[in-house]
């Protein structure tokens, strides 16, 4: 797929990905719409944009639907059409087994999966009317597996990837719009930097990789390689061997006390 002219949405655009992705879109020459609910992280991302292509920029908090709706009807009048949509608003949540509650299950599901189900839904008719359009969704590499801890997180991603899986077939054969799912390992960005993450890549890599897999037309994107080994090793352990793991080991690097 060439990029250049294509309309890009961007979700999660004031985050470490969302940014990284927007400027290289805007490098390939796409036009682009960003989104996130910090305005003015936006307005200054969108002046800086502005100097290399048309760029526009809108509040939007994923976890509400009218926002949303209006995400994308601003993007399709400002554009005329939305070629690609990039969803990476997304938000981390621990929570151990102390302090297991509803509401972070629930916070995490909202923002996660359903902001993301909100975008689908609106960018559907959209693109079945082109005939044509890209959804590329950022999940998690880990989408398989329980972590201890990661339970709100994980679940969330898990739905999101299964989601995906089944949009991906039926969206391309009926109506020509690619599902991708993007499946990052660790990142260096604002989410994950009290975790001390070892072997994360930086947010331009990260991009840089999503992007040529678009451009390829991969319908999986998993990165980086030495971590999406690792993970997918462990997805084959048979429960009782994974259960043996010491949990520390599980949680892996940085994660927080419940004292904490
Ligand atoms: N970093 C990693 O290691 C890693 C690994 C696997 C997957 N991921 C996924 O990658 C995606 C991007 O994360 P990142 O690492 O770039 O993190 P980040 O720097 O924390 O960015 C998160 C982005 O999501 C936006 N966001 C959060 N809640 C939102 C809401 N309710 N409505 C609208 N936007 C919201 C934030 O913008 P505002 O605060 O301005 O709204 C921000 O732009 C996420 O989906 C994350 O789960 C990250």
């Amino acid at each position: 797929m060439n990029l250049k002219g294509k309309t890009v949405l961007v979700s999660g655009a004031t985050g470490g990905m969302g940014e990284a992705l927007a400027k290289q879109c805007a490098q390939e020459g796409c036009k682009i719409a960003l989104f996130a609910r910090r305005e003015e992280q936006l307005k200054i991302l969108c002046k800086q944009l502005a100097k290399k292509t048309s760029c526009v920029y809108k509040k939007c908090d994923v976890t509400n639907p009218k926002e949303v709706k209006n995400a994308v009807l601003f993007t399709q009048k400002k554009f005329g059409g939305i070629d690609i949509a990039l969803l990476s608003a997304g938000v981390l949540m621990p929570n151990p087994i102390e302090t297991i509650n509803s509401s972070i299950i629930t916070k995490s599901m909202q923002i996660n999966f359903f902001g993301n189900v909100y975008f689908i839904e609106q960018l559907m008719p959209v693109m079945k009317k082109q005939h044509t359009g890209t959804i590329a969704v950022v999940s998690t590499l880990p989408d398989r597996r329980g972590i201890p801890g990661w339970g709100a997180y994980g679940a969330s991603k898990a739905a999101l990837s299964w989601l995906m899986e089944s949009l991906r077939a039926e969206g391309k054969q009926k109506y020509n719009i690619n599902f991708i799912t993007i499946k990052p390992g660790s990142v260096e960005t604002p989410m994950i930097e009290e975790y001390h993450r070892a072997g994360a890549i930086s947010p331009e890599k990260a991009a840089a990789i999503i992007i040529k897999g678009i451009k390829r037309g991969k319908k999986v994107i998993q990165f980086p390689l030495s971590q999406v080994m690792m993970i997918r090793l462990g997805d084959l352990f048979p429960v009782a061997a994974y259960d043996m793991i010491p949990v520390e080991m599980q949680k892996g690097d940085g994660f927080p006390n419940p004292e904490e």
